[in-house]
């Protein structure tokens, strides 16, 4: 084989691996809301992809990331007229219009033609719930596996073709999984709140226009004739219908929609099936409360807007039968909400800092009721923001609760200002230190430009105890800023140091909060490396990375010595990367830092993988796990496979070496029967687990038993 052949069999190597990669984060981010890595990441990743096809363009394939923006520019939209009518839905505004709707279900199913299937108010029905997002219906073609036609919903008979457009939506997989798939389906095309906000920043920050809210700049996005306008905005998208879905033999709608996301289209992680009226509004109500959530700050907020709950009675081989009233079927249903605004006065503006020293707005409102709860405290997000908006001090404001996030203030009433109004005054000085603060460019805000701010603190010790870096449950906010306040926590590693009788010292602090504290706090000793990089807070350094950098430098200290060059030899970090971390160590104290944790016996370093250090029985394999394993969670299953040198994945190809299928496992399953992947159930895992040699040597609590 010439050299020059070598290459080329390396580039479509890697051209290949980079559009897996890039396919499986796009799946993350927008379809389970779990990224594993940060924007800039994918953008290198992307950017790669991008450079390795120009100079070898032999390897551009139509199904290509980069080939998203395919079409010219158009005159204007062709129509598409509807196979089958896009309707509206019924709606319910109460828990008592829900109640009807049940009720008048069920009557209909036990009246219906084969003389009733149960008699009237005895039985509970299956629906099938999930968020009702408030964006834009398109209806997309598919034949042979292959996208071929997108429309809007238009009239609900006639809407306009925007195949192009579709195209470009980053969560849509360019090919599905099953390449005999040939049918229609619908789905809503919208905009994630946190990804609307970016945008938004990104438009402030380069003088443009700033949207009004997600729907509309979704919806404006959709109907661009230049499909790389398109491109450029942040768009997602959930199918929630398979059209005529009886025809693949499905007989409920969490089948079809099981059947959706085995052929890889992004379907809802929420979608729920629910027995019964009560179990409805139950989950209305959970609805209800994580819509109020804010993304940003709660893992467990929806990321992103809705406007109600969609019900669906799931047995849809009783779906025809139910029929349609003049505009909406019977057996679905939009469960929404009442408007939930309220006017108030506007008493004051405080800020809050971050564990970046960003002082956010928040505005201190006269408590006023909305929908039964008090709301005193609203979000302004930024400087801007309080300029859009024209406040003062003492304004009427109206106040929303609701759709997206934790309450906002939408904009001042009608009524005049009578004199009495005072300018909103901005903090010169932090609050917690009375450090000059400077104007953050990135976050058009104010912040706190010093390091060992004890407010920072505070919130950096939240940060360090949250779920995703240490894991130490049980240490809030509110423990964390006492012990910042009593001056116990200089820094992360003094949370280490903490004796019984410092913290019983601290008020309303009991023996047994103490020796809780405690214990919590010490089980994250053996946190494994990737936990304590992350931790460190290196900015574009998500758990991800963490996980690279751990098993190839094996410690912090040959982490803090690696050069740019060498920091690159890790897949997926790039040169911006290699530079944050490299600049991260050389801020002074950071490198002392490093070296306390590791005093306080934190995991600071760990066998690394080539060097001969921790057995690496998975190295160079790809696995995929589905289904689930009985004794441990997908998340501490794919820890311990990369650690032992595994890279997991999420779909099935050619390339998997090991697909481990538990109970429920579908789709992946099948492919991996179909191509030959060895298969391995929950028993052979256990038997390796208990076997062979794997890191770590300090097994975790999940660890299965030998019976
Ligand atoms: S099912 C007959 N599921 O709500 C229409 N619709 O008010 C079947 N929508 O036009 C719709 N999220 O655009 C369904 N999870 C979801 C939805 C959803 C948003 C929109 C959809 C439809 C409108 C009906």
């Amino acid at each position: 084989m010439s050299s020059s052949k070598g290459g080329a069999d390396k580039a479509q190597a890697r051209v290949e691996w980079l559009r897996e990669q890039i396919a499986h984060h796009n799946y993350r981010y927008y379809v389970l809301d779990s990224p594993e890595i940060s924007d800039a990441q994918w953008d290198e990743l992307y950017r790669e992809l991008e450079q390795l096809e120009a100079s070898h363009p032999e390897l551009i394939t139509p199904d290509s990331p980069t080939q998203r923006v395919g079409g010219a520019v158009l005159p204007q939209f062709a129509q598409v007229t509807h196979r089958m009518p896009m309707t509206s839905l019924d709606n319910a505004l109460t828990d008592a219009e829900f109640k009807a709707f049940d009720e008048r279900l069920r009557k209909l199913l036990a009246g219906g033609a084969d003389g009733g299937l149960f008699a009237a108010g005895e039985t509970a029905l299956e629906y099938f719930c999930e968020p009702k997002l408030d964006g834009l219906a398109v209806s997309l073609e598919f034949e042979n596996g292959a996208f071929v036609r997108g429309a809007t919903r238009g009239d609900g008979s006639v809407g306009e073709d925007i195949t192009a457009n579709i195209q470009t939506l980053r969560p849509l997989p360019i090919r599905l999984k099953d390449s005999s798939f040939s049918g229609t389906v619908r789905g809503e095309v919208f905009i994630r709140t946190l990804d609307f906000e970016k945008l938004n920043a990104a438009q402030k920050a380069s003088g443009g226009q700033v949207y009004a809210n997600p729907r509309n700049t979704a919806a404006g996005s959709l109907r661009q004739l230049d499909p790389s306008i398109t491109a450029s905005r942040p768009l997602s998208i959930f199918i929630y219908a398979l059209v005529d879905a009886q025809r693949y033999g499905l007989k409920s709608q969490s089948e079809s929609i099981e059947f959706m996301r085995g052929l890889g289209l992004p379907v809802n992680p929420e979608g729920r099936v629910c027995k019964g009226a009560q179990e409805v509004l139950d989950y209305h109500d959970e609805l209800a409360r994580r819509r109020s959530l804010y993304p940003g700050e709660d893992a467990d907020a929806l990321p992103y807007a809705i406007d109600g709950m969609v019900v669906k009675y799931n047995d849809l081989t009783k779906w025809e039968e139910l029929g349609f009233t003049a505009k909406a079927p019977r057996f679905m249903l939009a469960f929404k909400w009442p408007e939930q605004e309220a006017s108030t006065r506007l008493n004051n503006v405080s800020f809050s800092i971050s564990r970046t020293g960003v002082y956010s707005p928040v505005a201190e409102l006269e408590p006023v009721n909305i929908q039964g709860v008090t709301v005193a405290r609203a979000t302004l997000h930024n400087l801007d923001e309080i300029e859009r908006l024209d406040l003062m001090l003492g304004d009427e404001v109206f106040v929303k609760r609701g759709g997206e996030v934790i309450p906002k203030i939408t904009g001042r009433t009608a009524r005049e200002r009578d004199g009495s109004e005072k300018p909103i005054v901005y903090p010169d000085s932090c609050q917690h230190c009375a450090t000059t603060l400077v104007i953050d460019e990135r976050a058009h805000n104010w912040a706190c430009p010093n390091r060992v701010c004890p407010g920072r603190l505070a919130q950096r010790i939240a940060y360090f105890c949250s779920r995703d870096v240490m894991d130490i449950e049980g240490l809030s906010e509110r423990t964390a800023v006492r012990l910042v306040e009593a001056g116990l926590v200089k820094d992360i590693d003094d949370l280490y140091r903490l004796t019984r009788e410092q913290l019983t010292a601290l008020e309303k602090f009991g023996d047994v909060s103490a020796d809780n504290t405690l214990a919590v706090i010490n089980g994250s000793r053996s946190r494994p490396l990737w936990r304590v990089i992350v931790a460190l807070e290196i900015p574009q350094v998500g758990s991800q990375t963490a996980k690279l950098l751990a098993r190839h430098f094996g410690s912090l200290e040959a982490l803090g010595n690696a050069s740019e060059e060498q920091l690159m030899e890790v897949y997926s970090v790039g040169k911006l990367i290699a530079q944050e971390i490299r600049a991260w160590f050389e801020v002074p104290g950071n490198a002392e830092l490093c070296r306390r944790l590791g005093e306080v016996g934190l995991k600071v370093s760990e066998a690394a993988a080539g060097e001969g250090g921790g057995p690496q029985p998975f190295a160079g394999r790809t696995v995929v796990l589905t289904g689930t394993i009985s004794f441990a969670t997908r998340e501490q299953l794919k820890e311990w496979l990369e650690l032992n040198g595994a890279t997991a994945s999420d779909s099935v190809s050619k390339k998997t070496g090991l697909v481990i299928a538990g109970p429920g496992a579908g789709s992946k399953l099948a492919k991996a029967e179909q191509l030959g992947v060895p298969v391995w159930d929950e028993a052979k895992l256990i038997e390796f687990m208990l076997s062979e040699p794997s890191s770590p040597e300090q097994k975790p609590e999940w660890w299965p038993n030998a019976k």
